[in-house]
C-alpha cells in the first residue's frame, strides 16, 4: 500500500472547528504517507504566547507590526512529533494553556498576524508531500489542493474530547467551561472578516462523532489513494 503513495506527492489541507480530531488526523495521515505536518493553529498559538509575555496590546497594529517582526517560528520534528518553537524556545506545552486557549481566536483574526503566518505556511507547503490543519488551509493557504477535507463532530463530543485531553495535561477545567470556550472560539473562527472558517466548495466532509481515530485515518487514506 505504502509504495502506491509514493507515486506522486500532494497537498492536504484538512480544516474544521475546534477540537474534532483535525490535528490527530493530519499527524496520522502523514505519518502513513511519510508526508510533513503542519498544525497552523501552533503558529496562532505561539503568536499569541508572544503577545503575552510581551504584553503586547492587541488592538494597537503599530506594536502588533513590532512584534510581529521579532517572532520567529519553526518546528522541530523531535519524539515522533512536529514540535513548535518561538524564537528558539521550545514552547509545546506552553501554547496550549488556558490563557493562551480563551485569546488565541482574537490574536487570529487580526490580519497583520494572519499576513505573516500564511506566508510561512505557504512556504512550508511548497515542495508538496504535506498534510497542514487549520481553519482557513483549503480556501486560503493551499486553495489548489489536491485534497481537502472539512472535519466535524458533535458539539458534546468534541467538549468530551477536549476536557478528556486537558485532564490528561493536569489543567482544571469544568466540562462547561470547555464547551463555552469552544462555542466561543468557532464563533469567532467562523465570523471575524479576515478569512473565517468555512468550507471550500471542493472539500469532503468528514463528520468523526462516531468515528475512533483508527476509522477516520482509513476513510481519508481511502480517499488519497483516489487523488495521489
Ligand atoms: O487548531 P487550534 O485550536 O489550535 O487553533 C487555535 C486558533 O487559531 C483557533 O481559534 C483558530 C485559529 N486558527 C486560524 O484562524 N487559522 C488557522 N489556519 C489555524 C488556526
Amino acid at each position: 500500500m505504502l509504495s502506491f503513495f509514493k507515486k506522486r506527492k500532494i497537498t492536504i489541507a484538512i480544516d474544521g472547528h475546534s477540537s474534532c480530531g483535525k490535528s490527530t488526523l493530519a499527524r496520522d495521515l502523514a505519518r502513513k504517507l511519510k508526508y510533513v505536518y503542519i498544525d497552523s493553529g501552533a503558529m496562532y498559538r505561539a503568536v499569541t504566547l508572544y503577545f503575552i509575555w510581551h504584553k503586547i496590546d492587541i488592538h494597537n497594529p503599530d506594536e502588533i507590526k513590532k512584534a510581529l517582526e521579532s517572532i520567529s517560528i519553526d518546528f522541530r520534528y523531535k519524539r515522533r512529533k512536529n514540535l513548535c518553537y518561538l524564537n528558539g524556545e521550545l514552547v509545546e506545552d506552553d501554547i496550549r494553556n488556558a490563557e493562551v486557549s480563551d485569546l488565541v481566536s482574537d490574536v487570529a483574526a487580526i490580519s497583520q498576524v494572519r499576513k505573516k503566518l500564511v506566508a510561512l505556511q505557504q512556504q512550508y507547503g511548497s515542495a508538496k508531500g504535506i498534510v497542514m490543519d487549520g481553519r482557513d488551509i483549503g480556501t486560503v493557504v493551499f486553495p489548489n489542493a489536491e485534497l481537502k477535507i472539512f472535519v466535524t463532530a458533535d458539539l458534546e463530543i468534541r467538549t468530551h474530547r477536549r476536557f478528556q485531553e486537558l485532564k490528561i495535561r493536569g489543567m482544571e477545567m469544568s466540562f462547561d467551561e470547555v464547551k463555552q470556550n469552544l462555542i466561543k472560539r468557532d464563533h469567532i473562527d467562523s465570523t471575524r472578516e479576515d478569512s473565517p472558517l468555512c468550507q471550500a466548495e471542493d472539500a469532503i466532509v468528514l463528520d468523526n462523532s462516531h468515528l475512533s481515530t483508527k476509522e477516520q485515518l482509513n476513510a481519508v487514506l481511502k480517499l488519497t489513494k483516489l487523488h495521489i
